[in-house]
């Protein structure tokens, strides 16, 4: 199995995750450790694609979007700044602050709309 197939297995997992996890938005003990699990693995695969980038370099064709391939790429470094701000309000309100609530909740709507758009991308930047 090459190692793209392998990204974009944990990639759909990853999202599958965020989904059933913002489904139980609501319940604490359901959201916290699916969204936690969710930022964590999906920083080590970002890890994991850029150590391995060289070796996908050469075995990646040219992008077939150049576009694409850019909004893909500032997305999903978009996304991991939210993903700090995310947990940082996500702590604050488990401690009991009510303050960081709207903000959590608009911005967790956003995190989950930039992490589909890089997943759906994901499949269209190369030939
Ligand atoms: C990208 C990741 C995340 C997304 C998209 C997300 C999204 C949301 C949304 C939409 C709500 C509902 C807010 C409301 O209706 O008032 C919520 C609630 C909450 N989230 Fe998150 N969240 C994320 C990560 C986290 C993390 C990492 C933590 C903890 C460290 C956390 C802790 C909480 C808590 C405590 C609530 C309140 C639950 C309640 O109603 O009792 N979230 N989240």
């Amino acid at each position: 199995m090459s190692s793209a197939i392998i990204f974009q297995i944990q990639s759909t997992l990853i999202v599958v995750l965020f989904l059933v996890g913002f489904y139980f938005r609501k319940v604490r003990k359901i959201h916290i450790p699916l969204m936690a699990t969710a930022i964590i693995w999906d920083i080590v695969l970002i890890l994991q694609i850029e150590l391995t980038r060289s070796a996908i370099n050469k075995a990646m064709k040219v992008p077939s979007n150049p576009g694409l391939l850019n909004f893909h790429v500032s997305i999903a470094i978009l996304t991991v700044f939210l993903y700090v701000f995310m947990g940082r309000t996500g702590y604050l309100l488990k401690k009991g602050r009510v303050q960081p609530r709207r903000m959590h909740k608009v911005m967790g709507f956003l995190t989950i709309i930039c992490r589909l758009s890089t997943y759906i991308t994901s499949f269209f930047i190369v030939k």
